[in-house]
């Protein structure tokens, strides 16, 4: 076993991970994505709020390009880094990216799988892949454009230039942007809102937003036929409703 380069800090209602290999700008490698895996296990089975942050100023500056120069057409259609995202983007309870420097090529494609993201001054997304003489193969040709629209993301993607925090706030790419040592605050001050709600209605409100657009709102249906028929349901609304007698 080598070097760990996820840090978990887990917690009863949320797990902070932080990337953890500076000296390489906390390229995404396989020993990574295996740890990000074993996270993904664990929170399929425990479900449990997530934050993804950085380290020394930096979110993630891609996918190893050592490995990646390795790796050949299987391996692309293997989807090593598109396939952990995926698990990333459909853990049951929701993901945070608290984005401090860089998030370039695999390292935006992490930010873009989660449901939030929060940012410093300091954050830039890019996909320099092209330069690289390959695609953003991991989630940016289909999640960017949910998140920021065609056409902007387009732009982004063919020119492979770095959107700073400004415009990244503009675009609607960052929900929020803190100063750095206030950022994992901000990002624990969500997780405290999510907290204080249903969990099973927050695992069935991220469903709803992830189902296929052909499946509403029949799956709405589905989904809130469970919370109906639930004493969670009765006893939070009975609480509202009996709030002003007490
Ligand atoms: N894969 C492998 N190694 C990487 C890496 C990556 N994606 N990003 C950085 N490193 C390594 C560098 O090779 C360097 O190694 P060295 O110390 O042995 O020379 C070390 O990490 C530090 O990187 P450096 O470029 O010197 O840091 P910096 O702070 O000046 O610049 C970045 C930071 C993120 C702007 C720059 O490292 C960068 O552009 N990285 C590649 C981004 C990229 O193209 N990602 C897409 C991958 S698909």
């Amino acid at each position: 076993m080598g070097e760990s380069r996820l840090r978990i800090d887990a917690r009863d209602d949320r797990v902070v991970a932080t990337l953890d290999r500076p000296d390489r700008r906390n390229a995404i490698d396989q020993a990574l994505v295996d740890e990000l895996h074993a996270l993904c296990a664990e929170l399929e089975e425990t479900p449990r709020t997530l934050i993804v942050t950085g380290t020394d100023g930096i979110f993630a500056a891609g996918a190893d390009i050592a490995q990646l120069r390795e790796r050949t057409g299987d391996d692309a259609r293997r989807g090593i880094n598109a396939t952990v995202f995926d698990r990333i983007r459909h853990l049951p309870m929701p993901v945070i990216a608290a984005v401090d420097g860089y998030a370039l090529g695999g390292g935006a494609e992490l930010a873009y799988a989660a449901d939030i993201r929060l940012g410093t001054p300091n954050a830039r997304f890019g996909n320099p892949e092209p330069g690289l003489g390959i695609i953003a193969a991991a989630g940016a040709s289909w999640r960017l454009p949910e998140i920021v629209g065609h056409a902007r993301a387009s732009e982004l993607l063919l020119t492979t230039r770095t959107l700073g925090a400004d415009e990244a706030l503009a675009w609607g790419l960052l929900s929020s942007v803190h100063e750095p040592d206030e950022l994992l605050d901000a990002a624990h001050a969500i997780v405290d809102r999510i907290a204080a709600t249903s969990v099973r209605a927050t695992i069935l409100t991220k469903r709803a937003l992830l189902a296929p657009r052909a499946d509403h709102p029949r799956i709405d249906g589905e989904l809130q036929a469970e919370l109906f028929d639930s004493p969670d349901k009765r006893a939070r609304m009975t609480a509202f409703l009996e709030r002003k007698k007490r």
